[in-house]
């Protein structure tokens, strides 16, 4: 991260830290602020059946706790392009310190699973990354065919170029199991038909999930879901979310940007996408030291949702993770009502 401030002894502890540790470390804790708010503010609207509101809110939230920040932050992944999104739109700027905070990239999606949110199911958060200034893909808001596996696989497992058929023999070969026994996450949508029925004549075990593919993405990572391998397609700039928190907790990403007409080859090229058969690995989403934060709206594989009690009283769960150190922090927000950022007009 730049800084301009010159290196002083940190009250953080009793090391001398360099100005950009300093910066690090205030900031893992502060990314858990921003995404507490915007699940919060969306969590008045779970089973609401109103997703462009549970939407506006998360994003009004995020993007007031985010100008809390002293930093000069660019939107790179957000709500749209400026003409189609009134707030975090990519490219805006936020922030508190523009021209001479640290300048930090940024990919976020206040509310990930509208519809979850929307219908009450599972899954729905508010999520963030940050990396250095051109740590993150700029993705088009395109599909993306995606690809992912826990920790503990040698590189070359499984691969984009192979059939579906090829990585599930190759990765039960690796895990010393039997194809039937590999169990896939998979996004239900009609597009995934031909996938699903070449997995099931395999025997293997399909976890189909209605929506929110960064948390299905991160399942591999996590023993407890018994989910072994990511499969199909999804939106590309949850591919580079997803991918962000893979680089801080171990796990393999491959992603193939898929495009349906002229319009969404133009998206990429607009954002400097020249080959689009390129398929991008982790480091490719997400380089460098990034930070990945996430909150629960609705209690999910990763995290529990928000709960509002009679008192008044909300409690959260989040994680943030940053890739350099490895470090993952699970963080339980307990308040006696709404953030005064949240009430006030
Ligand atoms: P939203 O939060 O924008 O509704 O996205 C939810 C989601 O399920 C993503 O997790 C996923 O990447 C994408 O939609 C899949 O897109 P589609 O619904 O068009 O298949």
């Amino acid at each position: 991260m730049k800084m301009t401030e010159p290196a002083t002894d940190s009250a953080i502890g009793r090391e001398t830290l360099q100005p950009s540790q300093i910066l690090d470390r205030v900031l893992v804790l502060e990314m858990v602020r921003v995404t507490e708010y915007a699940a919060i503010a969306a969590s008045r609207l779970v089973g609401r059946g109103d997703e462009e509101a549970a939407d506006a809110a998360a994003v009004t939230a995020m993007r007031a706790a985010l100008n809390q920040l002293a930093f000069d932050g660019t939107v790179v992944i957000g709500e749209g392009e400026r003409d189609e999104a009134p707030m975090l739109y990519i490219g805006e700027k936020v922030g508190s310190a523009q021209g001479t905070g640290p300048r930090i990239d940024i990919a976020l999606d206040p509310l990930e699973g509208t519809t979850i949110t929307a219908k009450a199911g599972p899954n729905a958060m508010a999520v963030l990354a940050i990396a250095e200034e051109g740590g993150l893909l700029h993705a088009p808001d395109v599909y993306m065919d995606k690809l992912a596996i826990g920790p503990g696989y040698a590189a070359d497992t499984v691969s984009l170029k192979r059939t579906p058929t090829e990585n599930i023999r190759s990765l039960a070969a690796a895990k010393g199991v039997e194809p039937s026994e590999i169990i896939v996450c998979v996004l239900d949508r009609p597009r995934h038909e031909g996938l699903i029925k070449e997995l099931r004549g395999l025997g293997c075990g399909i976890f189909l999930i209605g929506d929110g593919d960064v948390a299905g993405v991160i399942a591999v990572t996590d023993p407890d879901t018994t989910i072994d391998i990511y499969m199909g397609s999804g939106g590309a700039p949850e591919g580079v979310l997803a991918a962000a928190a893979l680089r801080c907790v171990g796990g393999q990403f491959q992603g193939r940007l898929t495009f349906r007409n002229e319009d969404e080859k133009s998206r990429a090229r607009k954002a400097g996408i020249t080959d689009f058969d390129r398929i991008y690995y982790l480091e490719d989403l997400a380089k460098g030291d990034v930070i990945f934060a996430a909150t629960g709206v609705t209690d999910g594989s990763l995290l529990d949702g928000v709960r509002r009690y009679k008192t008044g009283r909300i409690t959260t769960e989040s994680v943030v993770m940053r890739a350099s150190s490895g470090t993952v922090r699970w963080v339980k927000g307990d308040r006696r009502g709404d953030p005064p950022l949240l009430t006030q007009g």
